[in-house]
């Protein structure tokens, strides 16, 4: 007989993995079903998030950060530092050993929390009495049967129709984060988040880096004025984004890659490269699932179709995170993931899409959460809108890094915090002030009136607050 389970969760990245952890927290019979294998063929949940994402991609940042201030930022603190060198090959293990500490908590978790982990690859088998069997293919094959069943299974980078990623010149993001040596040319397809991630990352070990971007403006869903200071760094760092090309053929060739493209003055450009990294977005991943067993509907990107709460069109079948609509982002995944096990037990699980955010890890880092200027403006909302430079912040001059500015947005009658929009040092971290006021409703002057620790980059969201006021008090 088959091992019986309340809920099963296919797929152990962000959202699988905290959603079996909640269900098992409401005291539910749990089974995780993934597949990633480590280098050895173990086990090594996490997903794309901590396998070829979100962690990994940090870890190389955090990296390349530390060399490129040895290199140009060391010296005006007075500390010399003569040819400085950097190991790839030790920076790309740190890494690696990053990434296994994450899968190791993974693990850790779901046995604390009492989840059963399988490892292997899930499919739909067909109904059973009441629920649906799910086999498990892995160094053995089983099959297991639950009445709820949880689908998270992520997504894959998309590639460009006639140049498959082989991932030794021709680089997806799992490529792009294991490259052994610093290619002297590197070109990029898509100036969205990956490319400009990873595009820092080899530009800062020493890459001449060159991304190509189709469409004419420089990061569209990000608050223009932002997105203008966000350019102007990256171009002062010699990163080359070229807009409004259109690519054509790309030769993969013994000594590199060509991509042949047309700028957007319509002239042919031919660009040699050692590497390409292609990120161009990812689509939803349901490859052996066999949603056809079953009848699961996809819609036409081959995402799950679910409604506001995450269910399919199946009874006791839910599906949350990137195979899914929505922003692909991990913390989105894990909202979903809470809030379904929260909705199988009876509770009222809740996520706010208005209030997630975003955050692009580059130098300036670069978040936001709420609408841009141009949304108001498209909307017809009448706002008033405040910035603060960190030209003009104490720690910020402290630190040597007064690139960028918070720019608050708030309602013109209510003064109801619309938007926060930071380019800058830390963005990352001074954006979670930002949710927190926007998920209680807060108004700027709320922002305003609270005291911030000084000398602290915090302050700067506090005078953007006062700036939509018109008050600020240091600039
Ligand atoms: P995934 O993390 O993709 O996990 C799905 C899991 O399901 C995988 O382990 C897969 O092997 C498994 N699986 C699939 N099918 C089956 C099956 N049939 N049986 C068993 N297992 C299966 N987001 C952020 O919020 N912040 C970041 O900084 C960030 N950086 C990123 C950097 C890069 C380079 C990339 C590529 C992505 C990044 N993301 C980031 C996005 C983030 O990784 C995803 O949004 C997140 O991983 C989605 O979580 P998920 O649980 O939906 O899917
Ligand atoms: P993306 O959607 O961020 O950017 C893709 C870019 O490629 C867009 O600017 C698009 O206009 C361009 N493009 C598409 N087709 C093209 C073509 N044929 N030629 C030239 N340009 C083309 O996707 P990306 O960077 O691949 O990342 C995927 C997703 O992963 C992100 O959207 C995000 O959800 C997630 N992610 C999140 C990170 C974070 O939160 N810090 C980091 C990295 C990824």
């Amino acid at each position: 007989m088959s091992k019986q389970f309340d809920v099963v969760v296919i797929g152990g990245g962000p959202g699988g993995y905290i959603a079996a952890i909640r269900a098992a927290q409401l005291g539910f019979q749990v089974a995780c079903i993934d597949e990633w294998k480590n280098a050895a063929g173990g086990p090594a949940p996490g997903g794309t998030c901590t396998n070829v994402g979100c962690i990994p991609s940090k870890a190389l940042l955090q990296s390349s950060e530390h060399f490129d201030h040895a290199n140009h930022h060391f010296a005006e603190h007075g500390i010399s530092a003569k040819d400085v060198k950097m190991d790839v090959a030790k920076m790309i293990a740190r890494k690696d050993n990053v990434v296994k500490q994450n899968n190791d908590g993974i693990l850790y978790l779901l046995k604390k929390n009492k989840v059963t982990f399988f490892h292997g690859r899930g499919s739909f088998a067909g109904q059973a009495e009441g629920g649906y069997t799910i086999n498990v293919a892995g160094k053995t094959e089983e099959a297991i049967t639950a009445k709820q069943v949880i689908i998270a299974t992520g997504s894959n980078a998309r590639a460009l129709p006639g140049t498959p990623f082989d991932e030794v010149n021709v680089l997806s993001n799992d490529g792009a984060l294991r490259v052994g040596t610093v290619p002297k040319k590197l070109a990029l397809i898509g100036s969205g988040v990956i490319g400009l991630e990873m595009g820092s990352v080899w530009r800062r070990l020493g890459s001449e880096v060159t991304i190509l971007e189709g469409l004419p403006t420089f990061l569209g869903a990000v608050d223009e004025q932002i997105a203008k200071e966000a350019k102007k760094a990256f171009d002062k760092q010699g990163l080359k984004i070229e807009l409004g090309v259109k690519v054509g053929e790309i030769v993969n060739g013994k000594k590199g890659v060509t991509v042949n493209y047309t700028n957007a003055k319509g002239e042919a450009v031919v660009l040699d490269a050692d590497k390409l990294i292609i990120s161009i977005g990812r689509v939803p991943n349901t490859i052996g699932l066999n949603t056809e067993a079953v009848g699961l509907q996809l819609d036409e990107r081959g995402a799950i179709v679910v409604d506001a709460d995450c269910k399919t069109n199946l009874p006791g079948v839910w599906a949350v995170g990137d195979v899914v609509r929505g922003p692909m982002l991990a913390h989105k995944a894990e909202e979903e993931g809470v809030a379904v096990a929260e909705r199988i037990a009876g509770q009222h699980g809740h996520v706010n899409f208005n209030t997630i955010p975003w955050v692009i890890y580059t130098s300036p880092e670069i978040a936001w959460v709420g609408r841009t200027e141009q949304q108001l403006k498209a909307d017809g909302v009448a706002y008033k809108a405040g910035s603060f430079p960190f030209l003009a912040n104490g720690r910020a001059r402290a630190l040597g890094d007064t690139t960028g500015m918070v720019k608050m947005l708030a309602d013109a009658t209510t003064d109801e915090i619309l938007g926060v929009h930071i380019v800058g040092p830390m963005a990352s971290e001074l954006i979670a002030e930002a949710v927190v006021a926007m998920e209680f409703r807060a108004s700027a002057e709320d922002i305003a009136r609270i005291c911030h620790a000084h000398p602290s980059l915090s302050e700067s969201t506090k005078e953007a607050a006062l700036a939509v006021d018109k008050r600020t008090l240091n600039f």
